[in-house]
């Protein structure tokens, strides 16, 4: 089952990330991908809003993993793979526990310890401002959340 969004400017992207995050119960890993400049990070800025984190949110491309944590009980763990070649398997700890929401960015190099369990997000560069944001889920849960998103 898929959902699919049209956003026309970054803030436009980050609402979308605002209403995912209030769709959020703990324990959702959404992978992100798509170009350089889709938006991965700019979606979870959005997501990290709608979790009530005052911290600003920002690509970690040296950093492989920042956590913040928001004001609704439930932290953001927020990876970007971009330059890792070998290992995160220790990230693998994150993935699905309740108290937080995972948005990972460039997890391909990460397929085989990567969770049953998650949405993946696709965001397609359209023009220079338009972004096509797909958000697929195989699961029953995943199908469970797509309804929950207003
Ligand atoms: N509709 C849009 N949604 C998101 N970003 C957009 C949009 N239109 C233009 N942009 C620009 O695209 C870039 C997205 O950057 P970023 O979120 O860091 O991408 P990524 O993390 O996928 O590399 C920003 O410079 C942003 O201003
Ligand atoms: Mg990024």
């Amino acid at each position: 089952m898929q959902k699919q969004f049209t956003t026309t400017s970054p803030a436009q992207t980050r609402a979308l990330g605002k209403r995912l995050a209030a769709a959020c119960r703990g324990g959702e890993v959404f992978l992100l991908s798509g170009d350089l400049g889709a938006g991965k990070t700019c979606l979870t800025q959005g997501l990290a809003a709608g979790l009530a984190i005052a911290e600003p949110v920002t690509s970690p491309t040296f950093v492989t993993h920042q956590e913040y944590r928001g004001a609704r009980g439930l932290a953001l763990e927020h990876f970007d793979f971009y330059r890792l070649r070998a290992g995160g398997d220790e990230f693998a700890d994150f993935f699905n526990r309740p108290d937080c929401v995972c948005a990972l960015e460039w997890a391909q190099m990460l397929a085989p310890i990567l969770p049953p369990e998650h949405l993946s997000i696709t965001l397609e560069i359209v023009a220079p401002r338009r972004r096509r944001i797909v958000i697929e889920t195989r699961t029953p849960s995943g199908e469970e959340f797509l309804a929950r998103i207003e």
